[in-house]
């Protein structure tokens, strides 16, 4: 028996140097160490001898196997690592080939807009000021001269939540209050971008959601003639020295007097088409003086303070710059719109 055991290792040893590839040495380990191979089968015999001999059979058997084992595993690396290098060494690779480019993604058209919007304004000496989305009926119409039963609340269609006055804000205008509890006494200029959310049907002109940004100076001797000159500037630095403004009275609860200005149309140049209604003005803020009322609600006296304040729609001005004529695509996330900016 126990010779038989050697003559099965020497072979077995033999066998395995032979296996040339992984697959061979797979059939290999099926053969001898598998479940039914011919060390299963030799164990198997042990049971049969002579009670005597049984224990040096079956140490060597396990001997044999394990041993049998580590060579396998040995070699197994090796074929691995030759075969490995074998494909590598095939393979050729053409180092002129250009690289797959990477897909980067990019900056929202909205963004873009603000941003240039904030660098403007930065340079004019106005600070970002943030304010938040989720709004009380106070300050997104109260503190902003809108009584409860005031028609103007008509212009802003409202999104309610279940808790009784928190709303969704409007406009970005309840956060002209905020500033002033943040920096009074102090003079204010500040800029305040973000989300408003209004109750309407989405058509063409109108989404329930977009941006603003808003804008307001308080301080001593602030005149209807700074709230031309300033916004002017804007304009200028925003669509080119050459491009013409005009002012449009108007209304609004929080400002006296208040306006609208229009820039002359960035498509035909003043001489009327479909965008600006063959007026040759496309309307692009509101804006007035901070209303009395208002500044005294923000903690300002008004007869020693006053101030200016507008109000602009950064998609409404990329819709104008880019001739976008829907502004449902801002929100509408299709890549074939959003890739072009
Ligand atoms: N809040 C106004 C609106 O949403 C715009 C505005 C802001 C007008 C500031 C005047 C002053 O239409």
């Amino acid at each position: 028996m126990l010779e038989q055991l050697d003559e099965l290792y020497n072979e077995a040893l033999e066998k395995l140097n032979q296996a040339q590839t992984t697959a061979e040495l797979s059939a290999w380990y099926k053969e001898m160490l598998g479940r039914k191979g011919q060390v299963y089968l030799l164990t198997r015999q042990v049971g049969q001898l002579d009670p005597a001999e049984r224990p040096q059979a079956g140490k060597r058997i396990n001997a044999i196997k394990q041993e049998l084992e580590a060579c396998y595993e040995e070699k197994l690396a090796a074929l691995k690592t030759a075969e490995l290098e074998a494909q590598i060494a095939a393979s050729s690779l053409d180092v002129t080939l250009p690289g797959r480019r990477q897909w980067r993604g990019r900056l929202h058209p909205s963004t873009q807009i603000l941003r240039e919007i904030y660098q403007i304004w930065g340079k004019m000496g106005f600070q970002i000021f943030r304010s938040r989305d989720v709004e009380t009926d106070e300050y997104n119409f109260e503190l902003l001269n809108i009584p409860q039963h005031h028609p103007a609340r008509d212009l802003w269609d409202t999104f309610h939540t279940i808790t009784p006055g928190v709303i969704l804000r409007t406009h970005t205008s309840p956060g002209q209050i905020h500033a002033m509890h943040a920096y009074h006494p102090e003079p204010i200029r500040v800029i305040l971008p973000g989300m408003c959310y209004r109750y309407e049907q989405i058509t063409a002109r109108s989404e329930i959601q977009f941006h603003q940004v808003e804008g307001l100076a308080v301080g001593k001797h602030i005149t209807f003639t700074d709230l031309k000159g300033t916004l002017t500037e804007f304009v200028r630095r925003m669509f080119g020295a050459e491009r013409k403004v005009r002012f449009r009275a108007s209304y609004f609860p929080f400002t006296e007097p208040s306006a609208e200005m229009d820039v002359e149309c960035l498509l035909c140049q003043g001489d009327g088409c479909q965008v600006c209604k063959y007026t040759g003005w496309l309307e692009i803020l509101g804006c007035g003086m901070v209303h009395p009322v208002v500044l005294r609600n923000g903690g300002y006296d008004p007869a020693v303070y006053s101030g200016f304040a507008f109000g602009m729609g950064p998609e409404r001005i990329a819709m104008l710059k880019y001739g976008i004529d829907d502004i449902r695509y801002f929100w509408g996330n299709d890549l074939r719109f959003l890739e072009q900016f």
